[in-house]
């Protein structure tokens, strides 16, 4: 009897070891998620470390009724600072000021409302906001969050000295897929380690740049003089920042310009050019601004529903620059069914006038994806999306004044 019970305890033991070893040796990312670029909120831009469950659960009522969530937002993501202390099993645990009713319950009420709940961490020992990171703790973090409902995880890179980003990252990626609730991996170091040239089956998106200001071409110098001098960056600037990254994007891993800045103190203009160039570049649309105070505006702009369509098009192709001239830049991306979009940048302050021929550019061929526009012998019309109107088709030159700062974007379809 004796023997026959420990010889059950070993077999049991066999089949729990085998079962540890094969789900971790068989993680992967979650496949299927993030088939066009994700869309949502974070708090990070407008609260930093200044949160709690109310104010989200704000958002996520206001996502509802403003219209964003039938728009295609669909994340509510809390940055740095949700943490509490580790318990003395090591388990993570929330600020229970901020967040007396515990994740559990923020993400049953977030998902109450048809949406998703995401949270941050960082592979270092501490978060940039100095709190606990998830270094040496990461199969149990990930196993808390898979226990709260967590369905989005943005991992960031403070503290991680002496750390192989691809290591750190792919850690996470499994111990996250071993805890078994689906969870979007976003990659947030920076582009220092170049990502996009490794995290394709890692992460389903990767930052290209330090962090975003709410500025059209600023840099912001923190701690400057310093050893630890870093910069935040405006919108232009970003979009400067990477060149030939765009063959790394594609549906589930995709280019991540920076949460968005819209609606927090540039202008109308600016804004829009912004929101533009972020659905160019199929870049994440993560809203970074008070959704409860946002203007008609601003609203408006988050929710122009033909610039979200160049953003959630299932071919998930990457714009790129056709042609640069004067401070102007014309961008293209193909689009499904022979669309194609035109975004016309305007980077000078002043107003400039904008003239396109568009029988004379021929056949243009992105070569990267293969897609051909034929403008010699295929006619188009164009929708000029911001201002919701029709400006003719392609046989006819198109001649169009454009302010500084201003992004005329364009839909052509057939
Ligand atoms: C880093 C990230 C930001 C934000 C903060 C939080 O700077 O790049 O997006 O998450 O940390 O501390």
């Amino acid at each position: 009897m004796k023997n026959q019970n420990v010889s059950r305890r070993l077999m049991l033991l066999c089949i729990l070891s085998f079962s540890f070893f094969s789900a971790s040796s068989l993680a992967k990312k979650f496949d299927d998620l993030a088939l066009t670029p994700p869309m949502g909120w974070n708090s990070w831009n407008t609260f930093a470390c200044e949160i709690n469950e109310n104010m989200i659960k704000e958002m996520a009522d206001i996502m509802v009724s403003s219209g964003m969530k039938d728009a295609g937002y669909q994340y509510i993501n809390i940055d740095d600072c949700w943490h509490g202390e580790r318990d003395t099993n090591g388990n993570i645990q929330v600020n229970p000021k901020h967040f007396p009713s515990g994740m559990k319950a923020l993400a049953d009420y977030v998902h109450s409302k048809g949406l998703k709940l995401g949270l941050y961490s960082d592979a270092g020992w501490k978060t940039c906001g100095g709190k606990p990171g998830s270094r040496g703790y990461e199969f149990q973090d990930a196993k808390q969050y898979a226990a709260w409902g967590i369905d989005y995880l943005k991992y960031d890179w403070c503290n991680t000295e002496g750390l192989n980003a691809e290591g750190a990252y792919l850690t996470m990626r499994d111990a996250l897929y071993t805890a078994g609730h689906p969870v979007v991996f976003s990659i947030c170091e920076w582009g220092d380690n170049q990502p996009w040239e490794w995290a394709k089956d890692i992460g389903h998106l990767w930052r290209t740049s330090g962090d975003i200001i709410n500025c059209w071409n600023c840099e912001h110098k923190h701690l400057e003089g310093t050893e630890n001098e870093w910069s935040s960056w405006g919108v232009l600037k970003i979009l400067d920042m990477r060149h030939n990254i765009r063959q790394y994007a594609g549906p589930g891993h995709w280019n991540d310009m920076d949460m968005m800045e819209v609606g927090n103190g540039m202008s109308k203009l600016e804004d829009q050019s912004h929101f533009t160039m972020w659905a160019m570049l199929a870049s994440p649309l993560i809203a970074g601004n008070d959704l409860r105070s946002m203007s008609k505006q601003t609203l408006a702009i988050l929710t122009n529903e033909d610039v979200i369509a160049i953003n959630q098009d299932i071919l998930g192709i990457q714009g790129f620059k056709y042609q640069t001239a004067n401070g102007v830049d014309v961008w293209l991306k193909p689009m499904a069914n022979g669309r194609w979009a035109m975004a016309v940048l305007n980077r000078n302050d002043d107003t400039v006038e904008f003239n396109f021929d568009f029988v004379a550019q021929g056949v243009i061929k992105d070569v990267l994806s293969d897609k051909k526009i034929d403008l010699k012998n295929t006619r188009y019309q164009i929708k000029d999306v911001w201002h919701n109107k029709m400006l003719g088709d392609t046989t006819q030159p198109l001649r169009k004044k454009i302010q500084g700062h201003e992004t005329l974007t364009l839909i052509l379809s057939m």
